[in-house]
């Protein structure tokens, strides 16, 4: 078929033409999709090995999630917070006992589940640890990935997120992911919180050497500090467990949760805390015009039940195996490195070969989609209703696009 007959290139030329550029986009137009696959407006069928970083855990249109979405559409969407709505207290309580939490926060999108969490440290540190006015500091890592606000580009590494968007929100020291003693060396008396992703997505899936997280929480056990972990892309079943963190048995203070949390169907982000850390906020001093809206509540509480069950949990780490046997043959065959948490991959492929970018392209003309980031890696992140020839597939791809 010639150009001027499919639709995909006019839809890539009309969507450069009318938005901002602040994403790259691969050149596929996606107008349905079920499960693990996308169809585009050519009628080309995709197997989604990215599921929207994570926020499609479930697959695309879980029949469970989509009735859910259907029935409070039919009859109510919103009240804003200023009245209580019948979904609120389920999905709050529901999420809390999953978390083994007091409390429940519910905003929306991930970025706001960290400013909550920031906002939340600090107060807490004035008023419950007794750091003084203004004083309050937060540790992160490098290669940290938690959003876009200007307060969380502030202490980003990467110059792209970062540059020109000053000037910076103070109160935040990076230091190195994975080292134990540097983070310990930097907490003083004013520290209030610590702030990590337990797995870094965004960087490549990158895992900390074992021992890392647990150490974190007994340093912040020992110095008074919160341990706050970003499970925004890590949790709800992604690394082989609820959440990352249990893969060392460790809990931390905080949980902040987005993504997968609104079923591939709504934003829904919360932050999970006990009654001494969540219970500082007081009226008025924290909200959102949608945090907790009904359709997030009803979609968000199927979520919490389909985690409940323990079944994804189970299929992250099942399927995770066959992905990683699969991509481990592929290393010295174009591969140069492989990072493996339950049904997350990040791949780094020989930069003598290609970019990771035009092996995103080369898997698409393949009926595969993933995302590349940080120059020569790729990011697999697979619904977990995937199938296990589905993952042959894809890694079958994958290998023909790296023997060229
Ligand atoms: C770990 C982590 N935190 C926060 C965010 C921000 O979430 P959102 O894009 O919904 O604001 C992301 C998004 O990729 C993420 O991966």
């Amino acid at each position: 078929m010639v150009d001027d007959i499919l639709r995909t290139p006019g839809a890539v030329r009309d969507a450069e033409r009318w938005t901002a550029h602040n994403y790259h986009p691969l050149p596929v137009v996606i107008s349905s999709a079920e499960g693990a696959w996308l169809t585009d407006v050519d009628g080309r069928r995709y197997l989604d090995c990215l599921a929207g970083y994570s926020a499609l855990n479930f697959g695309h249109r879980h029949p469970q999630l989509i009735a859910a979405a259907h029935e409070q559409l039919d009859r109510l969407t919103l009240t804003s917070r200023a009245f209580i709505h019948d979904q609120f207290a389920d999905f709050c309580r529901e999420l809390a006992e999953l978390c083994g939490k007091d409390l429940v926060l519910p905003m929306n999108t991930g970025a706001e589940a960290v400013e909550t969490g920031i906002k939340v440290a600090r107060k807490w540190g004035y008023q419950v640890k007794g750091v003084p006015a203004g004083q309050a500091n937060i540790v992160v890592a490098e290669g940290n990935f938690h959003g876009r606000t200007t307060t969380i580009v502030s202490f980003s590494t990467d110059e792209d997120a970062r540059a020109d968007f000053g000037p910076y929100t103070p109160g935040f020291t990076v230091v190195p992911y994975g080292d134990l003693a540097a983070l310990t060396a930097s907490i003083d008396e004013n520290t209030v919180a610590v702030l990590l992703e337990p797995i870094q997505g965004e960087q490549g899936v990158v895992i900390p050497p074992e021992g890392y997280l647990s150490g974190v929480r007994q340093v912040c056990t020992d110095r008074n500090v919160l341990f706050i972990a970003d499970e925004i892309q890590s949790g709800l079943g992604r690394a082989g467990a609820t959440f990352a963190c249990d893969h060392e048995g460790v809990v931390p203070d905080m949980y902040l949760l987005g993504k997968a949390l609104g079923g591939g169907i709504v934003p829904v982000s919360a932050v999970a805390a006990n009654s001494d850390v969540l219970g500082v906020l007081k009226p008025g001093q924290h909200g959102s015009t949608f945090g907790g809206n009904p359709l997030a509540c009803a979609v968000a509480i199927e979520v919490v039940r389909l985690l409940a069950t323990g079944e994804f949990q189970r299929r992250s780490v099942e399927l995770g195996q066959r992905l990683r046997n699969g991509l481990e043959a592929l290393v010295g065959k174009g591969l140069v490195a492989v990072r493996v948490r339950g049904l997350w991959a990040g791949l780094d492929i020989d930069p003598a070969l290609m970019s990771g970018r035009e092996a995103c392209e080369r898997l698409a003309a393949r009926g595969v989609l993933a995302k590349d980031t940080h120059g020569s890696t790729i990011r697999l992140a697979p619904p977990l209703v995937i199938t296990e020839e589905e993952i042959d597939l894809a890694v079958a791809r994958l290998a023909e696009v790296l023997a060229g």
